[in-house]
């Protein structure tokens, strides 16, 4: 977050408000969002793409309706990748002509129901959704617009769980072997069906940009051969999400002007070189627009100090509301943020309440010696794919998002209670 420092006392603030009043208030573990950060991220990416193309923003990261408001507010799309996420966007009123729904299993009810709201898009996942988006927006009389999901066969340097352009995955249809034009042949026969684009997302924190330009010239060469055999331009497609944040100091993002830049000189200069004219362009990044903006704030309870090896600091949380470092080997940094320390700095690994071994926040991470309980440790970058991940796992309970801004912090999503949980439990 971009407006965080530290106060004459040592303590932490963001935008002005100091983390242990914070903590007194909300409670912990919390994830704390900086509105004005991820409003300034969204402008940044609509600017650098500019009024040719969209951005959709990629609601898995992370989405509430107050957040859908702001992207409603900031001009931004969204994609959504499940029923729940729709009636989300619906709830808090975004246009359902900017929705975009994804997935690779959509369900008969999903698919109807983002028929009849009038979603802009349904980007079609196999061959089998082909014939089932046609006969649901037949039935409904309606023509719904579609892009058709393809694998480019790259391969995105990135965790092996979360790189999607190789083939053999469960994702999209294969450029190779003709099977994404066999796609395009069959949906071009279904009245239910407006063929716009062809899409094509690589994997996620991903910071080489040569696997997005193969993906675009591969993209454009579909198009192509489109023209060549149907004689008709697809006038749009989309390149994905994917680009990488900072989670420690090794990682070095692209911004997204640079992103936009390279992304449009490609699809220029391949459309161009091919005698097309130029589709409009759109992306959806999720973790580069809300992963730097939150940070997850922990109360330290146990400390196991083991001479010579490390010392174990036990938060309040864990694979429950982070489980990116026991699922990727993802890596994050840790401060003391309740004080400052002189300490020596000892090898601390953070971990959490959970009941196994495997329930790390932060693997290996220096925190001062005298690291206690009742500390407060911020865990930064936690915006993505954290809370939208979060489980119930040891009937835990899930912690709030608080937005702050201008020196003031609301709940946007609250803490969930026991009464939550034993709510559903119905037996
Ligand atoms: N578009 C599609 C079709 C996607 O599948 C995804 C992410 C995105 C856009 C957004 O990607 P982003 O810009 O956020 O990288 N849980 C994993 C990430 C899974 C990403 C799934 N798809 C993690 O925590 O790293």
């Amino acid at each position: 977050s971009r407006t965080v420092s530290r106060n004459a006392d040592g303590v932490v603030t963001v935008g002005g408000l100091d983390v242990t009043a914070l903590a007194a208030e909300f409670g912990t573990p919390a994830y704390f969002l900086d509105e004005e950060d991820f409003r300034s991220r969204c402008r940044a990416w609509k600017d650098a793409f500019g009024p040719g193309a969209d951005v959709f923003y990629a609601g898995k990261a992370f989405l509430s309706r107050a957040l859908v408001r702001w992207l409603n507010e900031e001009g931004l799309n969204l994609d959504v990748c499940s029923g729940g996420e729709l009636a989300t966007a619906l709830a808090a009123g975004m246009p359902a002509e900017r929705i975009a729904l994804h997935g690779n299993n959509k369900s008969t009810e999903e698919i109807t129901r983002a028929v009849e709201a009038g979603v802009g898009r349904i980007v079609l996942d196999s061959f089998q959704e082909i014939v089932r988006v046609a006969h649901i927006a037949e039935r409904l009389g309606k023509r719904q617009r579609v892009q058709i999901r393809v694998t480019v066969g790259v391969e995105a340097h990135t965790h092996e769980f979360i790189a999607t352009a190789h083939e053999d995955q469960k994702f999209g249809i294969a450029l190779a072997d003709g099977q994404a034009a066999e796609a395009v042949r069959r949906a071009l026969k279904l009245d239910g069906l407006e063929l716009i684009g062809i899409h094509s997302h690589i994997g996620s924190q991903i910071f080489d940009m040569a696997g997005f330009e193969v993906s675009a010239r591969r993209v454009v060469q579909l198009l192509t051969e489109v023209r060549d055999e149907h004689g008709i331009e697809l006038p749009e497609i989309d390149l994905g999400g994917g680009l990488g944040i900072a989670y420690t100091s090794d990682d070095d993002p692209r911004e997204p002007h640079e992103i936009a830049r390279a992304l449009g000189d490609i699809v220029g200069k391949e459309c161009s070189a091919a005698g097309l004219g130029v589709p409009r362009l759109s992306v959806e990044p999720g973790r580069a627009i809300v992963g730097p903006t939150a940070f997850t704030l922990y109360e330290v309870g146990t400390v196991k100090e083991l001479e010579g090896l490390r010392t174990y600091v036990s938060v309040d949380g864990g694979m429950s509301d982070n489980i990116r470092t026991a699922l990727y080997d993802a890596e994050y940094s840790v401060a003391l943020v309740s004080r400052t320390s002189d300490a020596a700095p000892m090898l601390s690994r953070v971990v959490g309440k959970h009941c196994e071994s495997g329930d790390i926040v932060v693997r290996d991470a220096f925190l001062p010696a005298d690291v206690a309980p009742g500390d407060l440790l911020a865990v930064p970058a936690t915006g993505a794919y954290c809370r939208s991940m979060a489980s119930n796992y040891n009937h835990s309970l899930r912690p709030p998002v608080v937005a702050v801004k201008d020196g003031a912090a609301r709940v946007i999503v609250r803490r969930e209670t026991e009464e939550d949980l034993l709510r559903l439990d119905v037996g």
